[in-house]
């Protein structure tokens, strides 16, 4: 895949289709591979790109703290470097939606619509804060395998499958191969990140939110209340899935993704 030059560092990222781009943005601590059951289906109508970011999969590092803005403005230079004008669709998952809300703000003319997925619009609360610090000095210390342990019990669903147990151990695996300084700089840059809650509803193009019915880091109700602040807006509750709803049920999630595409074609 292709290293694209965004000033200090490249990012890794897959780029593949034609048509109408929509920009694929990952959750924490992962990589673009989360997205692995959308990019080949997307890609057959659309021009689907999905970034490491700054700090994960095969992307460059930076240390010290990674602001939701330095990600967003990342994005930015990487469309620039693609050549990509046409406004994207951007689809964020998490931190990837954290980043979501800094893009449409810094980067407006750059954005057909957004889909935000098991995301949240607060800040931290201290606690909140206190808990990235924590894990910021914890992976820092002791690698990346603590952390794994102490956030795969809250993304998925139930493990009721051999399927969903096999798709738990790839996010395991992902986990473990980033890079700790990029983990670390993103913990610290989202306890620092804004609460956007007020500026919800300033949001003008088309916007589809996500969540896993059992989505515990993002649930229905707070998405549904992030529904209820942008005009116009829709909510799709995944059935049978947690805060991974792109990997938990794909096909209720394409299918989503798809219809609303069509909305805005
Ligand atoms: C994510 O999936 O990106 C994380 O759960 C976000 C967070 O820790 O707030």
């Amino acid at each position: 895949m292709p290293q694209i030059n965004v000033g200090d560092i490249s990012l890794n990222c897959f780029d593949a289709g034609g048509g109408p781009p929509i920009l694929f943005v990952h959750g924490f601590p992962l990589d673009h591979s989360m997205w692995r059951q959308q990019l080949d289906v997307f890609a057959a109508s659309y021009r689907v790109m999905a970034p490491d970011l700054r700090g994960f999969g095969q992307s460059g590092a930076t240390g010290g703290t990674v602001l939701m803005e330095q990600f967003a403005d990342d994005l930015a230079a990487m469309l620039d470097a693609l050549s990509v004008t046409e406004p994207v669709v951007f689809c964020g998952l998490s931190m990837g939606g954290y980043v979501g809300w800094q893009f449409f703000k810094r980067h407006r003319s750059r954005v057909r619509a957004l889909i935000q997925c098991d995301t949240r619009a607060i800040a931290d609360t201290p606690e909140g804060v206190a808990n990235r610090e924590k894990l910021a000095r914890l992976v820092l210390e002791n690698g990346t395998e603590p952390v794994a342990a102490a956030m795969l019990p809250n993304l998925f669903a139930a493990a009721t499958t051999p399927i969903r147990q096999a798709v738990i151990e790839e996010t395991r695996q992902a986990m473990l191969r980033t890079n700790p300084e990029g983990i670390a700089a993103a913990s610290l840059g989202m306890a620092a990140r804004p609460d956007v809650a007020a500026e919800l509803a300033t949001i003008d193009v088309p916007t589809l939110l996500i969540v896993g019915e059992h989505d515990r880091i993002s649930t229905v109700d707070e998405m549904r209340s992030i529904a209820t602040r942008i005009p116009g807006s829709v909510l799709s509750v995944i059935p049978d899935a947690g805060h991974m709803s792109p990997l938990e049920n794909p096909d209720a999630v394409n299918k989503a993704i798809a219809e609303f595409m069509a909305t805005i074609r």
